[in-house]
């Protein structure tokens, strides 16, 4: 048997109405932000993450997935989604469209080469979003908004919004220089991993996981007391648009993101449910001043973010609401050969018209075939006999009340509306709307 790449995960048809689910609510609040949808391709010139994310990031020195095509270039999965929309903005030339900020979002596949745990998948899928050509901090604290927007439009209590600011550039060389001074005669007293980081991205030594408790970053120099005073005012300005937002963050001074892109502000999101298991940092962003200038575009200052999706099901999954199938409107359930050509064409005119139909392709016998209705969850039995065909009638069980009535066919589709109708406006067919003529 072949089985599928360690890390990677089938999302079966049972699991998948989760999904499009999640798929809606995130085109649903997008919308409400303005913001519209970008696609690009999931491989790139391994250069451009190089250049972006960083080569002294975990994330492209242990794990993107690089290979050469048949013709000799160096591709890469895509690791992340913000690369690609820069590359993007800067060869298609959108920084010179009228409308700015542009606004941008994304859905789709990323691929990182991690230890896989729940919550942690080699092929994972993120929703991300930028906003690009503002340096307005209120476009910050926007970013927050849309995605705190998001974590109640899918009712998940419990998310905490961390933030920090790494500055601009001369902020973040100044910063540099003190934490490696501070850092040079402690540095043997942290993990391998921090002395190596030390010397090609101290930054990131901020971040370790296997040194977090450690006095040494406890009471290392951080970021926020080396800002510049335009960076301070910046960061000011977001924290006082989402105060008034009535938008609770939490600053963190030790937050300082694993890509390298990041100037000002950087935001994590994280939730405390039981579902997540240790990944409990469900989305993470950040402005990003400089980035598309280093990858040769203009000076084109920008802000976003992107959630990771396995965990926002995952953390959905605490809210205890198990998935259930679609129910459908209709199951025909055709006796003999003759019923069964006439059943594809009633079929055919109830679909056309919007219901979901569904009939028996298994040769079940009566009994079975009322079993697959009711796995189906539909809410009308269309049976149709012998008897049935020579009338030009069928019959019609209503599952939820037990009442069967015998409709001729050209009447079978206002019938089975009227009756939908009805039950989703509670009214038992009295209101206007119901008793109108369909
Ligand atoms: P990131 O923090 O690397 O940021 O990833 C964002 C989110 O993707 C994480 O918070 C996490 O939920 C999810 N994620 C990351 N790696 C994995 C994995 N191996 N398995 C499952 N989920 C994962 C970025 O990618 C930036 N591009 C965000 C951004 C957009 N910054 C500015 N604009």
């Amino acid at each position: 048997m072949i089985t599928k790449i360690k890390g990677t995960q089938d999302i079966l048809p049972a699991e998948s109405r989760r999904w499009q689910d999640l798929e809606d609510v995130i085109f649903q609040v997008s919308r409400l932000y303005g913001f519209r949808e970008i696609r690009t391709p999931i491989f790139e010139a391994s250069e451009l993450f190089h250049r972006s994310v960083g080569d002294t990031s975990d994330i492209v020195k242990k794990e993107t997935y690089d290979f050469a095509d048949r013709g000799d270039r160096m591709v890469t999965l895509r690791p992340e989604g913000t690369a690609s929309v820069v590359r993007s903005v800067i060869e298609n030339k959108l920084y010179a469209e009228p409308s700015l900020p542009l606004k941008m979002y994304y859905v789709g596949p990323m691929f990182r080469y991690e230890r896989p745990q729940k919550g942690r998948q080699r092929q994972f899928h993120q929703f991300g979003a930028e906003a690009m050509g503002s340096y307005s901090p209120q476009v910050d604290a926007e970013m927050i908004a849309y995605a705190t927007t998001l974590l109640a439009a899918l009712r998940l209590p419990k998310v905490r919004v961390k933030i920090n600011s790494l500055g601009d550039t001369p902020s973040k060389a100044l910063y540099r220089d003190q934490l490696m001074a501070y850092l040079q005669p402690r540095i043997d007293g942290l993990c391998e991993d921090c002395r190596a980081r030390f010397l090609d991205n101290p930054l990131r030594v901020l971040d370790c996981k296997v040194d977090k408790e450690s006095p040494i970053l406890a009471e290392a120099p951080k970021p926020l007391d080396f800002l510049t005073p335009e960076a301070k005012a910046h960061f000011e300005a977001v924290l006082g648009h989402l105060r008034g937002m009535g938008l609770e963050v939490q600053i963190d001074k030790s937050l300082v993101r694993g890509l390298d892109y990041y100037t000002h502000t950087v935001f994590e999101l994280e939730a405390d449910l039981p579902t997540l298991g240790a990944q409990a940092t469900i989305g993470g962003g950040g402005r990003y001043n400089d980035l598309v200038e280093t990858l040769g575009g203009p000076s084109f200052p920008a802000v976003g973010f992107a959630f990771g999706m396995e965990r926002l099901l995952l953390a959905l999954e605490s809210l205890g609401e198990a998935e259930k199938p679609e129910p459908i409107h209709a199951f025909l359930i055709a006796l003999g050969e003759g019923a069964r050509t006439k059943a594809s064409e009633l079929l055919l005119r109830l679909r056309h018209g919007g219901l979901i139909c569904d009939t028996d392709f298994m040769d079940r016998p009566l009994k079975g075939q009322f079993k697959q209705a009711e796995r189906l969850g539909a809410r009308f039995c269309l049976i149709l006999g012998d008897d049935e065909l020579a009338k030009g009638v069928i019959n019609v069980k209503d599952t939820e009340t037990g009442v069967q009535e015998t409709v001729e066919w050209a009447q079978l589709y206002p019938y089975l509306v009227q009756k939908i109708r009805e039950h989703a406006h509670h009214c038992g067919g009295e209101c206007a709307d119901c008793s109108e003529d369909c």
